[in-house]
């Protein structure tokens, strides 16, 4: 079977797309396993990837997920697979409204499309966020009956993503499911423009050696997730029957918020076990983020994810311990 996975050239698709060739298959639109002989990362930034793709099983396509005539060409066969990750991501959408709605409302659409005119129903994994919910009146703890309040562009748009999935699928056009995720740490290499980048780069730069400056205050909390069990979440879902996931098509991957202070207190812990020097963290608060990020929940119900499998952090130290083995 083939994959697609759309902003696979981004921290997460090519996670995604590293597990599943260590796997080898996945469940084909027929609920199947099948030998996955084709990964396709459609990317605006093909074939720019920090890893390099020696397997053959790998290509890479540039273009922009806004142009629906070659997004209608990657679903090129009926035993396919989607994982839709393509987007402007949150501080980005608050800078360009009308990108953020081309590229997140228009290219989704484009995608869920495509999938739907092969006639295959293939399984399609759409990445949604915590930016979902919003503002002031917020409880801290969210479940899966609690009301999309979205604060920023972007978390209308994956309410709107959340919504499209679950109705492509109620129609028997697509086998749709949604992966809610909180932050994912510790991205790799440079940030992008999400406003809760600082929250990879309180470790990433100070684990190099280099200064990270904390735009948020000590006190501030942030719902995390390590990448190593986000990548087996999308997994999860992806594979999980039908049925097990409900008609609300929509999965909160496990998380737990952390505070600043906890953050440095982890890495303090971990650098001394690896005997790594840690470049400096200083402090300079950054009201547009903290609005942002503050604007989220604190902790999101993830009974529907454990019970598919989806598994979460032993602790912030071993997602800290996973990076240095993975990256540095
Ligand atoms: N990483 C997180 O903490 C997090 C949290 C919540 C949700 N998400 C969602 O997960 C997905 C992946 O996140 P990520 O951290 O890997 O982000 P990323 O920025 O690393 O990857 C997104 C990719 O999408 C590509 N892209 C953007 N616009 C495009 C366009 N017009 N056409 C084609 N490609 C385009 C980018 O070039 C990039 O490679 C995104 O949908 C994001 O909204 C991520």
């Amino acid at each position: 079977m083939k994959v697609v996975i759309t902003g696979g050239c981004g921290f997460l698709g090519q996670m995604i797309a590293k597990a599943i060739l260590k796997r080898g298959e996945l469940r084909g639109p027929d609920g199947k396993p099948a030998e996955v002989d084709e990964i396709q990362l459609f990317d605006q930034l093909a074939p720019v990837t920090p890893f390099s793709w020696a397997d053959k099983r790998v290509t890479t396509v540039a273009g922009d997920i806004s142009d629906k005539a070659t997004v209608a060409s990657l679903v090129d066969r009926d035993d396919v697979s989607v994982f839709h990750l393509a987007s402007v991501v949150s501080a980005g959408g608050e800078k360009d409204f009308d990108m953020a709605m081309r590229v997140n409302l228009m290219g989704g659409l484009n995608i869920l499309d495509a999938a739907r005119a092969r006639g295959s129903v293939p399984r399609l994994v759409f990445s949604s966020s915590l930016a979902v919910f919003g503002g002031p009146d917020l409880p801290k703890e969210v479940d899966d009956w609690t009301r999309h309040t979205p604060e920023t562009t972007y978390g209308m748009t994956k309410a709107f993503g959340e919504l499209a999935i679950n109705d492509y699928t109620r129609k028997g056009f697509i086998d749709g499911r949604t992966v809610r995720l909180p932050t994912i740490v510790i991205r790799p290499g440079v940030p992008n423009a999400a406003a809760s980048g600082w929250a990879s780069g309180i470790f990433r730069e100070p684990l190099q050696g280099k200064e990270h400056v904390l735009p948020v205050h000590d006190g501030f909390y942030m719902m995390l997730l390590g990448y190593r069990s986000a990548v087996e979440g999308f997994l999860a879902v992806h594979e999980a029957e039908g049925a097990a996931i409900g008609p609300d098509r929509t999965v909160c991957l496990p998380n737990k918020a952390y505070a600043v202070a906890q953050m440095v207190e982890a890495l303090e812990r971990v650098a001394a076990e690896e005997r790594l020097k840690l470049g400096p963290i200083t402090r300079e608060r950054d009201p547009s983020v903290e609005a942002i990020c503050g604007s989220w929940p604190l902790k999101m119900d993830s009974t529907k994810a454990r019970a598919l499998g989806c598994p979460e952090d032993a602790d912030l130290d071993s997602v800290i311990r996973g990076f240095i083995e993975d990256f540095l």
